[in-house]
């Protein structure tokens, strides 16, 4: 009997031209180079130009992911943007790019679960296309965090970068293997003061910066990611050798080398862009997909293990088998 999947059929992305090197944030705030190279990998990160929105990026890449599928926007029944800086309170971003787009047919919200929103929202897209929701899906994860830090504070603001990822999501009822394999996500709001934003429509009325006590956020991720990695394996019946790529969010690569040691990855097989990217929250995952799609690392039919933490504290993971059968 043929099954019925949620098929990943192609990717886009896009980076702001500005890059700001850690050399120029050493300029204004007192860091250096070798302490955030050390301690987490980033060499670089883009910066969104002035007047450039979320919603800006997240269309371009949304664009390069229809291109890359022949598909047009108005095929397209489902758009999720997981951001936690949207242009603005409200409407979503996703309804603006939905708007920009063309996807006349398609409703839009936005799903906000900070560096995890990338896992959440590809797990809704695929809950609602299964439900029968609709065929094709955009789920994007965009952000312009260079907006919400204090550019003061030297313990956040080496850590993030801005940018957009989408991908193109078709359900098929022939998948052949292929597909969405298992997700799994999870939330504990106890975690909330040690990563959070110091503002809100419903607190202060200001759009606040984010706060983080980071050494504690630290010591959660490798701890939850490599719980909630075995639980997706276990879901899919596949053992940890099953998988082609780790594609991780990309917050530290301390704790992006923690999960490849655990899950017991060669460095050929696992997706790095922190040092270029930065954290780019719900965005660095697609982010890092599109590069390893583009270059040729990732190819169909390999299995991608995808995982996030973010404040919440929220994270999960998911496994996929990318592109279509032949
Ligand atoms: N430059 C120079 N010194 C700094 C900087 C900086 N940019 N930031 C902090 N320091 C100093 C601190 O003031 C402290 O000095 P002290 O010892 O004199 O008090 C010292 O460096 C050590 O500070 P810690 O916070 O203990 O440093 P740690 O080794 O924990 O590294 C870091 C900090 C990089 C934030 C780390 O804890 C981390 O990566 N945590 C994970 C959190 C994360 O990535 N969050 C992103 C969002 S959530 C997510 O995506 C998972």
């Amino acid at each position: 009997m043929a099954e019925s999947a949620t098929l990943m059929i192609s990717v886009g992305s896009y980076l702001p031209e500005r890059i700001v090197t850690n050399d120029e944030l050493a300029g204004f705030v007192d860091t250096s180079d070798a302490w955030i190279r050390q301690r987490t990998g980033i060499a670089q990160r883009h910066i969104v130009a002035e007047g450039e929105m979320t919603s800006d990026l997240a269309r371009i890449a949304a664009e390069r992911a229809l291109d890359g599928a022949g598909i047009a926007a108005d095929e397209i029944d489902l758009i999720i943007i997981a951001t936690s800086t949207p242009d603005d309170t409200f409407p979503s971003t996703a309804t603006k790019v939905q708007h920009q787009l063309g996807a006349t047919k398609a409703i839009a919200f936005d799903v906000q679960a900070v560096c995890a929103g990338f896992v959440y929202a590809l797990d809704v897209a695929d809950a609602m296309l299964s439900a029968g929701r609709g065929r094709r899906a955009l789920v994007i994860g965009a952000e312009s965090f260079s907006k919400i830090l204090d550019w003061n504070d030297r313990s956040t603001c080496v850590l993030f970068g801005d940018g957009a990822g989408a991908v193109l999501l078709e359900r098929n009822d022939d998948a052949r293997g292929y597909g969405v394999l298992a997700s799994k996500l999870h939330a504990d709001g106890a975690h909330r003061d040690i990563l959070y934003v110091d503002g809100g429509p419903s607190s202060s009325g200001a759009v606040g910066h984010v706060r983080m006590e980071g050494n504690k956020v630290f010591r959660h991720a490798v701890e939850k990611l490599s719980s909630v990695m075995d639980e997706v394996l276990q879901a899919a019946d596949m053992p940890v050798t099953a998988v082609d790529w780790l594609v991780p969010h990309q917050a530290n690569i301390r704790i992006i080398e923690g999960m490849q040691k655990k899950m017991g990855l060669p460095d050929s097989q696992v997706v790095k862009t922190v040092h270029d990217h930065a954290n780019t929250s719900a965005a660095s995952i697609p982010l890092a997909l599109a590069e390893a799609v583009g270059d040729g690392r990732i190819s169909d039919g390999q299995i991608l293990a995808f995982e996030a933490i973010g404040g919440g504290l929220v994270w999960g993971a998911a496994l996929v088998r990318y592109g279509r059968p032949a």
